[in-house]
């Protein structure tokens, strides 16, 4: 994520360290999710009883500061035309081309600020994502084999990457990646909605500004759409047209409609190029002894959905 929007790797940012950032942004993750009174009992906003703002502030100055920091060098850089064009060619430059124009509505706040949104969206969602996917694939060496065997055959044996234009051609890759976002939907309630009339509903009535969570989770286990819901099996995907870009209800990991995550593209790239070459290049080894089989799957409740322990695995380079 750092590499798209502002060309660096953040873990080597200043001395910063990567797990620092992963706790910042698993707190925003886990604070997002808890239970709020004052979202019930507006009246307590400003007591802040149960010091959630506080917290949330804590974390949004951290990142904001980082960010503040990249925005500052890179501008530094600008104004002394020390920059290579073509190697800055990133979001941030975008947004600070349009930052400068004259007359410009969008000023260094909101440039911040929709840095911060890009981050706290994509980074922990696509990240878990390959969490979950490679923790299944551990589980079940049948499928990581038949993965092997998929990229071997497009990729060749040799040290030849995956790349974008080989996604469309690795279909059990993307069935898995499917599999993956039906059965450890990242985002389990989608982002919370609200309704803007009121409307009728198979018989109810949600009332117009009623708070709407959409429960994605729910719909990815009910035995009711999928067969043995509570199996990893990216087979289903291979002969059926579900995709998950908004159009199939029974599949909607990134939302529909106008809400729909403006992500997905990159989140689709990411997760399969990441996915591919961490199974295509390493063989895998739990470490301490852990057996596939007794890999703990539960899950840690936040906006987003956590492994609850986190999968620790060794690669080791293939030897084709
Ligand atoms: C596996 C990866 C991802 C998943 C599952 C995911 C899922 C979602 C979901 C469910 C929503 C809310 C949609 C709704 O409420 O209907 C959302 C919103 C959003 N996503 Fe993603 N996302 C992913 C990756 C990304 C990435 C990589 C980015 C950015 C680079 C991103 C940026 C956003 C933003 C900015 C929003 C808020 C849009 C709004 O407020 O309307 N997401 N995402």
């Amino acid at each position: 994520m750092s590499s798209t929007l502002f060309s660096m790797n953040l873990v080597n940012f200043g001395g910063f360290k990567s797990q620092e950032f992963k706790e910042i942004v698993c707190g925003i993750s886990e604070e997002a999710a808890k239970p709020n009174v004052v979202d019930f009992f507006p009246i307590l906003r400003i007591f802040d009883p149960q010091g959630a703002r506080a917290r949330m502030t804590k974390h949004f100055r951290k990142i904001i500061y980082i960010f503040d920091g990249i925005v500052e060098e890179r501008l530094r850089l600008r104004a002394l035309d020390e920059m290579d064009t073509k190697e800055y060619k990133d979001v941030l430059d975008y947004l600070l081309e349009v930052m400068l124009e004259e007359n410009s509505q969008i000023s260094r706040i909101h440039v911040l600020h929709l840095l911060l949104d890009l981050f706290v969206a994509g980074l922990d969602t696509t990240s878990i994502t390959i969490e979950w996917a490679m923790a299944e694939l551990l589980r079940n060496p049948e499928k990581m084999q038949k993965l092997k065997e998929e990229l071997e055959h497009v990729l060749g044996k040799n040290e030849k990457q995956i790349e974008e234009s080989h996604i469309s051609n690795l279909p059990f890759l993307g069935a898995v990646v499917k599999e993956t976002l039906r059965f450890h939907t990242p985002i389990p309630f989608l982002l919370p909605h609200k309704s803007q009339q009121d409307v009728e509903l198979c018989g109810f009535t949600v009332p117009k500004n009623a708070q709407v969570w959409v429960n994605v989770w729910a719909i990815g286990r009910d035995s009711s759409i999928w067969t043995n819901p509570n199996e990893f099996m990216p087979e289903r995907f291979l002969e059926s047209k579900i995709d998950f870009k908004g159009q199939d209800f029974e599949l909607i990991p990134f939302g529909a409609g106008r809400r729909i995550c403006p992500g997905l593209p990159l989140a689709y790239r990411t997760i399969h190029i990441v996915l591919g070459t961490l199974v295509h290049g390493y063989d895998w080894k739990l470490v301490n002894g852990q057996k596939a089989k007794d890999l703990d799957m539960s899950e840690n409740f936040g906006l987003t959905l956590h492994k609850a322990q986190s999968l620790q695995a060794i690669p080791i380079k293939t030897q084709h």
